[in-house]
Parts: C-alpha cells; structure tokens; sequence
C-alpha cells in the first residue's frame, strides 16, 4: 500500500509515520508512506496558502489551486508506479464519523491519500472536484487535519500484512470483532494491593477464553450499548442442544414452586443491584416471590422449572392468553451456560399457537437485552418508565420495554 498526506506540516506527520511500530513497517518495505507540503505548489511569490473567506467571517481559507495542484502531482507519482488513481479523502469536521468498519474498507485501497485541511477551511470547490470521502475523527474540531490523518493512517497501516505480525490474526478475525477489549494484565501478579484476576493464572484455556469472552461481552454491554445491539444483531444466536443432563418441568408440586421462588429471588436480586432501592430488594425474598408466582399462576401462567442433574437452577413462564414468555431467570451460580437461551426457546416453542410472543425487559438489564436481540426480539414499544424522581424504588431512570419475536418476520 501506498499512503500519501497532503498537509502544511509534512516533517510533523513523516516524523510519526517515522517512529515505532509503523516506521519499522515501513523499512521492511510493508507499505510506503509520503508527506507533501502544499506550499510548494503555490503560485505567488510570498507562497501564500489561504486567503479571507468570501461573505465574511473570521479565519481564512485554504486556496483550492495548491491543493489540487499537489493532488495532480500524487495521481501522476501513483500512475508512475503502475497503481489506480488513488483513493482521495479529505480530513473535515464534517465528513462521516470515522469507524474500525472504515479502517478495514480504506486498508484494501492500494493507494490512498489524506488532504489535510487547516484554519478555518478549505475552498470546497476543491473538494468536489477531488475528494472520494470526507471524514471526520470525532465530533470536536481540530486547528487542522494532520492529526486526523494519522489517527486514519495508523489505524489502515495497523492492518496491513505483516505490520502487526502475528496479533492480526487474533485482532481482526476473531469473534472480538465489533466487541470492546477485555482488560489485560502483565507483572507482577498483585501491584499495589491489587491482584490479576485468578482465572488468569490457572492456565486452563478455555476458562480464560469465557472469562475475556464475559468481560468483553459487559463491557460493551455497560459502556457502548449501540455497538453491543450492533453486535448483537450481527451474531444470532443458536441455542445449543440441550445437555443430557438438563430438564424443564411444569411446575405442578409445591416444592417445585419453593424450588423457583428461591431461583427467581436470588436472580432478581443479582438483576436489580444499583436499579432499585436495598430496601425494595429486601422485599423481594423467596416467600414473597412465591407468591407473585402463584398469582401469575392463577391468571393463567405455566412455570417450567429447569434443573441440571436433578438440581433446580432456572425457571420461566409463558402465558398461553397473551402470548408473553416471562420470568426468565437463571440462578447466579448457573449464568454463563446458556441455559437462558436455551430456556428461552424453550419457551417460545411452548407458545406454538403465538407466531410471535413477546416479553418485558427492562433497559438497564443489558444482558438480557443482549440475549433477546440475538434470539430475534425486536424492539416493540415502551411499557412503563420507572424515573426515580416520582417512583421511590428507583435509583435510576430505566424503561420497561416490550420486545417480540420477529425472527419468522425479518426470514420473510
Ligand atoms: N479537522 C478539524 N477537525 C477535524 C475532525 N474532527 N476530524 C477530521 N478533520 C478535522
């Protein structure tokens, strides 16, 4: 690959380009990198690039003929190479936000080059005759593009063959794709009072794959839910075949019932830390969840009770009525194991006579969210809002969504 910046300070970016990772890359001849300077192709004699803006205004604004003069002289370095016309972007406040998704497409460019505008702007007229994209690194403003062209150009370099050499593999393909990193750790094991996870250290591969696998999963859950829903969308889920070990049994006994309110009151307490009041969870013990399960029993819900080798670990209900799977709930020593999902369909299959069933999610409980966009739930309407400024319970603003089945629909 070949990338190419125009700017009015190529020594600033050739002496990033220059360093570290990506100056090694370069002297191995794994891309090759040019600075220009637009002044030089200015045509007045004190080899002014801007001028004051027509209409007024403060600032000034890049000439368009240096600009493209410069670009004229990067198509015919490229045509000289035997390369296509480069692939031409323009660094702008107001171009498209930048993106990994962004990154990957510009890294398969052969050539690409970056025009970095300065001061207040840059004539547009040179923008339409030559920019393929504009792009923008983020919704502040830069004094000038050169930053944002090395923010691009490191991260197309990054994924050239060879320049990260063997994390690209695992960086790129992997199913981390689209999902925040999981934390990382080096020595010593424990640095001011604070110790390395312990899973890290057993040397079992796969528990530390689940465990990064978790953490990436939260994290992006907790701190970028669009690009979690994003990933959630992209990665339906299948639910895996049931373990021989595992059954779901109708609730009909009473210690079955005793069984799913002690499961159903652990979870809805692990589930509603930080969301209501310790007082309002305090409430909610196994007696009273019992209770709430057999009023729903009475106005027509079936419960089925999940165990693994004969040990109860997970319930959930559906409503024959109304079409409504709820009380999904899998006790905390058994979450991890995709019993949710399993269960989930379960239940969807349970409701044969309901082409689309539905159920309530509260938008704070993203795991769950995460689990009913990948299973097909879609978004339907708000239910309720609980805003702690007139509900006591509350400790923060969180809205009760509806969300339906509509994996039969989005098929269609
Ligand atoms: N030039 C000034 N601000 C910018 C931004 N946020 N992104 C790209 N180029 C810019």
């Amino acid at each position: 690959m070949r990338i190419d910046i125009v700017t009015l300070f190529p020594d600033l970016c050739r002496s990033f380009l220059e360093a570290s990772i990506l100056g090694r890359a370069a002297s191995r001849g794994l891309f090759e990198a040019h600075c220009h300077q637009i002044r030089d192709y200015t045509l007045n004699k004190q080899r002014q690039t801007d001028d004051y803006p027509y209409g007024g205004g403060c600032g000034m604004v890049l000439y368009a003929q240096p600009v493209a003069d410069c670009l004229r002289e990067v198509i015919r370095q490229c045509e000289e190479q035997g390369r296509p016309r480069p692939h031409i972007v323009f660094m702008t406040a107001g171009g498209q936000p930048y993106t990994q998704k962004i990154a990957k497409r510009l890294a398969k460019c052969d050539a690409l080059t970056l025009v970095c505008g300065h001061y207040e702007g840059i004539d547009e007229r040179v923008i339409e005759a030559f920019a393929d994209e504009e792009i923008s690194i983020g919704d502040y403003v830069l004094t000038g593009g050169e930053l944002a062209s090395l923010v691009v150009a490191d991260s197309v370099l990054r994924l050239q063959p060879g320049v990260l050499a063997e994390a690209q593999g695992y960086q790129e393909e992997s199913h981390w794709d689209g999902l925040l990193e999981y934390p990382q750790y080096t020595r010593p094991e424990v640095w001011e009072g604070r110790a390395v996870p312990p899973v890290l250290l057993t040397g079992d591969h796969e528990k530390i794959g689940a465990w990064r696998a978790r953490q990436s999963h939260q994290r992006t859950a907790a701190r970028r839910p669009d690009l979690y829903e994003d990933w959630c969308m992209r990665h339906p889920l299948r639910p895996g075949r049931w373990k021989r070990s595992e059954r779901a049994e109708l609730i009909r006994t009473d210690a079955a019932l005793d069984a799913a309110a002690q499961i159903y009151a652990a979870a809805w307490r692990g589930m509603c830390g930080g969301i209501c009041t310790p007082a309002y969870i305090a409430e909610h013990d196994a007696p009273a969840m019992r209770a709430e399960l057999e009023a729903d029993r009475a106005g027509g819900w079936a419960f089925y009770l999940h165990s693994t080798a004969g040990e109860p670990d997970a319930l959930v209900g559906v409503c024959h009525k109304t079409g409504e799977i709820g009380r999904l709930y899998v006790h905390p020593s058994a979450q991890g194991r995709g019993i949710g999902a399993r269960l989930l369909e379960f239940a969807r299959k349970k409701l044969p006579e309901h082409p689309n069933p539905w159920l309530a999610v509260l938008d704070c409980n993203r795991p769950a969210l995460g689990l009913y966009l990948r299973a097909g739930y879609r978004f339907d309407s708000v239910l309720r809002v609980f805003d702690p400024q007139n509900d006591p319970r509350a400790l923060q603003l969180c809205r009760e969504l509806k969300y339906v089945y509509a994996a039969n629909k989005i098929r269609d």
